[in-house]
């Protein structure tokens, strides 16, 4: 269940004192521990005792040692299966922590506190949690849902505006998806910042929750989830080997421009609809340089994706404003067609 908080933490609160835990444990990393920690503790009201669990921010966190770690932490603790994890954090946070207490003495209770806007609107819900293996992403994991996950908006008054942005593109995804309204009204704020997107904040995690209740083991809709994410992911695979590497939202901003041609190509939608759709995105997303790849290194990317099936690439294209396909099979020829048709807007 999802539940937007008041400033009190009153739901939060009520949740803590109405189940019967033994022990507390608050996952944060550095950020979090300065810009929300303060804001949680002051409001929380619990006879509970509880332990504060720090680690470094960032992705590279996300990994088997810093689980490891974890587990030992809880242990020395002496955690017992009745201990609560509350993760405080963006997407590293709730993933790891998920991940971790789902599988700490065969799984103990969690609640996700989302920080950011991605993790808001995205990857707090849905029950996936995980850690990184070697160089490929969310290899090692389990499918847990929270207990809860209480969501406080303002957090976001204190999230670097790129962090912002970066979560934006998955609500953009959302609209385009499964629901036009949503994406109209986004495509209506003009300053991206937290005041502009938190009323619409509801709106995406309902979408995404829905998406989820439907089909939890993506056998079928939760696949459309994946729009802009087939070239965005071997886009942002790319970057990881730059001196300066992208955000998630980032490349799924360009994957879900040269997706949106694709569609057009593939015949689902009209280029109206396909311009309409990549100039406002372009709105809000600077041209991403993509000199330094060539199609071939894309499409060894795309053909490694997860979501492939006997090694035919597949795609989730939409098929209008607010619905989408999936294991869509796409030519070749339209899927470097579209990369050219990205290539050009840098001259445009
Ligand atoms: N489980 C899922 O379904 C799912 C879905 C999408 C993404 N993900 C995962 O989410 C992760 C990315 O999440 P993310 O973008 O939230 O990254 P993140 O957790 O690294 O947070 C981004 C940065 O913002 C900082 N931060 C967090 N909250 C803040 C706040 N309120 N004020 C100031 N700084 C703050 C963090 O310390 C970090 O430096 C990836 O590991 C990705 O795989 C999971
Ligand atoms: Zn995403």
């Amino acid at each position: 269940m999802i539940t937007i908080t008041d400033d009190n933490f009153s739901s939060l609160n009520e949740f803590l004192n109405r189940k019967s835990f033994s022990k507390i444990f608050i996952l944060v990393d550095e950020n979090t521990h300065e810009y929300c920690l303060p804001t949680l503790l002051g409001n929380m009201e619990t006879d509970l005792e509880f332990e504060i669990i720090e680690i470094e921010a960032g992705e590279e966190m996300k990994n088997i040692q810093t689980a490891s770690q974890l587990w030992e932490i809880l242990t020395e603790m002496q955690a017992d299966r009745k201990a609560l994890m509350i993760n405080l954090g963006g997407g590293v946070i709730t993933d790891m922590g998920g991940f971790v207490a789902s599988t700490y003495k065969r799984g103990i209770q969690f609640i996700n506190i989302p920080t950011t806007l991605l993790s808001m609107c995205d990857a707090s819900i849905g029950g996936k949690t995980g850690i990184d293996l070697m160089h490929y992403k969310n290899m090692v994991g389990t499918f847990t849902f929270p207990e809860q996950i209480f969501v406080y908006p303002k957090f976001l008054e204190t999230l670097p505006f790129k962090e912002l942005r970066s979560g934006f593109a998955e609500m953009l995804k959302h609209g385009l998806i499964a629901d036009k309204l949503h994406w109209e009204n986004l495509t209506k704020i003009h300053k991206l910042d937290a005041e502009g997107i938190i009323p619409h904040i509801q709106t995406s995690m309902d979408i995404k929750q829905n998406v989820v209740q439907q089909d939890f083991h993506e056998k079928d809709i939760r696949k459309t989830l994946n729009f802009g994410h087939t070239i965005g992911h071997a886009v942002e695979s790319l970057y990881l080997n730059q001196k300066n590497p992208i955000l998630h939202g980032e490349a799924v901003a360009m994957g879900m421009i040269t997706e949106a041609h694709l569609s057009y190509l593939e015949g689902l939608i009209s280029e109206e609809d396909a311009l309409l759709i990549i100039e406002n995105i372009q709105k809000y997303y600077p041209y991403l340089d993509i000199s330094d790849f060539n199609d071939e290194d894309i499409f060894n990317l795309l053909l490694n994706d997860k979501k492939n099936a006997d090694h035919i690439i597949l795609f989730s294209l939409l098929s209008g404003i607010g619905s989408c396909t999936f294991d869509y099979k796409c030519s070749q020829k339209n899927i470097s067609e579209s990369l050219k048709f990205y290539r050009k807007l840098n001259d445009a």
